[in-house]
């Protein structure tokens, strides 16, 4: 008995003896080799998995995930210094030898936020704002119709605008126009146009969908349209000075604008009545500062944007708002010690926001400039106006034109040069078809 389970001892250690090596390789093959863990989803970048990994304590190798197609911008795994990570992302400069004043911030978290507004709330809001006004004129249009000349076409023209007066105008006008278009491209590019690229498409080639046609499509256009708003900008600046001291003048604000604003430019009351207004009304008036202004403010954004940290328009803006709040016993506290990076931001949302403004104030002037108002246009086209029409929109400035003998009189008239005798003449023809519209 005793030998039996002697003999049965040595036969379960001569097997033990064999399979023993082969256990500990294999125990030792899966603490080297743990599952692989599947990458495809981040591009071969560090999964959830193995972070939990090393968490636990398992031995993840150090460069885990840091190939693959995003291996560029791929987080180092183990190597990735959450402290000093932790230290940077204050968006502060600091010193560094290196030329470019942001360089020496590392990570500005308040890019995030800026990325944000430019990506989904100017393209929303300004999608919005713009919609909303061609529906609010279209409205305008069906409901109240075209504001028409009451008395009918004269046979008289009066001349309103030099040729001088009309170039700036135009240059303005032309400018502005493909500013707002290339703008306008440029904001709505990743998020509207790419995707309607690719919608044409796929609707034009359904067999043969290239993935990259909107994209390139549109790279295309927007290298150009860069352009074209760099450059154009200074065309717009250059109208934006010569209008204004050709009309500045005119457009200091009287009593005679008050009343003008108090009737609603005539444009609630009762057909046919228009009320006192000298060269400019107060509403066009209001365009001019508007104009003037915003302008002003889109060029100095622009060209902030076009020279990246050369200038501190925003610190220096805040500061004065800031002295301004104090003055009148209000604290704003707003952020003085911008970094360069931010100023940018600053710029760019600014430049955004007050130039989609700005194409919302100007649709509703050409609305009025061209379809809303009858005899309107060729102010700007001929730079004549029916007398009329001048009559009726600018009564003060005919008067004042009267007086200088300066309304040209219809054949077979007398002396013109009297107000009496301009009064005797037959301005107020009656109304004919108008195919000079
Ligand atoms: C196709 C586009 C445009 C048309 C048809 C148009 C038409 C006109 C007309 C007819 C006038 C003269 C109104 C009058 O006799 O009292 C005028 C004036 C003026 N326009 Fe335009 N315009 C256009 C674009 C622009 C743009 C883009 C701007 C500015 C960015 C602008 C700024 C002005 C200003 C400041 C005045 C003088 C103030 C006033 O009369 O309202 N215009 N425009």
């Amino acid at each position: 008995m005793r030998t039996a389970f002697l003999k049965l001892l040595a036969v379960m250690t001569v097997v033990m003896l064999f399979l023993a090596p082969g256990a500990t390789d294999a125990a030792a093959q899966d603490a080297a080799e743990p599952t692989p863990v599947d990458r495809s989803a981040t591009g071969g970048a560090q999964t959830l998995e193995d972070i939990l990994r090393r968490q636990r304590g398992e031995d993840v190798p150090l460069d885990a995930g840091t190939g693959g197609a995003n291996s560029g911008f791929a987080n180092q795994g183990a190597l990735s210094n959450s402290e000093l990570w932790r230290g940077v992302r204050q968006g502060q400069a600091f010193t560094t030898t290196a030329q470019n004043p942001n360089a020496a911030i590392l990570v500005q978290d308040e890019g995030t936020r800026w990325l944000q507004t430019r990506q989904t709330v100017l393209p929303t809001y300004a999608t919005y704002a713009i919609l909303g006004m061609i529906a609010l004129l279209a409205l305008f249009l069906l409901f109240r119709g075209r504001i028409r000349i009451g008395a009918g076409w004269s046979s008289i023209k009066v001349e309103r605008f030099t040729g001088l007066e009309r170039f700036g105008h135009w240059l303005l006008a032309v400018s502005f126009i493909l500013l707002a278009v290339t703008g306008l491209s440029l904001l709505f590019g990743r998020e509207y146009l790419v995707p309607g690229l690719d919608w044409m498409h796929a609707r034009m080639n359904p067999d043969a969908i290239d993935p990259n046609y909107g994209r390139d499509a549109y790279a295309g256009f927007a290298l150009v349209g860069k352009w074209v708003h760099d450059n154009v900008a200074w065309a717009f600046m250059a109208a934006l000075v010569l209008i204004f001291f050709m009309w500045v003048l005119r457009n200091i604000p009287t009593w005679t604008d008050v009343k003008w604003l108090a009737q609603g430019g005539g444009m609630f009351t009762k057909k046919g009545h228009h009320p006192h207004a000298r060269k400019f009304n107060a509403g066009q008036k209001i365009l001019f500062w508007l104009v003037i202004l915003m302008g002003g403010s889109l060029s100095a954004s622009g060209i902030a944007l076009l020279q990246p940290g050369e200038y501190t328009m925003f610190a220096d803006t805040f500061a004065k708002l800031n002295e301004a709040g104090a003055a009148v016993g209000y604290t704003l506290a707003l952020d003085t010690t911008l970094s360069p990076i931010e100023e940018m931001q600053y710029a760019q949302t600014w430049h955004t926001v007050v130039g989609v403004a700005m194409i919302v104030i100007v649709i509703a002037h050409i609305y009025i400039g061209s379809v809303g108002m009858q005899g309107a246009f060729s102010a700007m086209g001929n730079g004549k106006v029916d007398l009329n029409w001048a009559r009726e929109h600018h009564d003060l400035w005919v008067a004042k034109l009267e007086k200088k003998g300066r309304i040209p009189r219809p054949a077979g008239a007398s002396n013109p040069n009297t107000r009496a005798s301009s009064r005797a003449m037959p301005m107020r023809a009656p109304k004919k078809p108008t195919p000079a519209e």
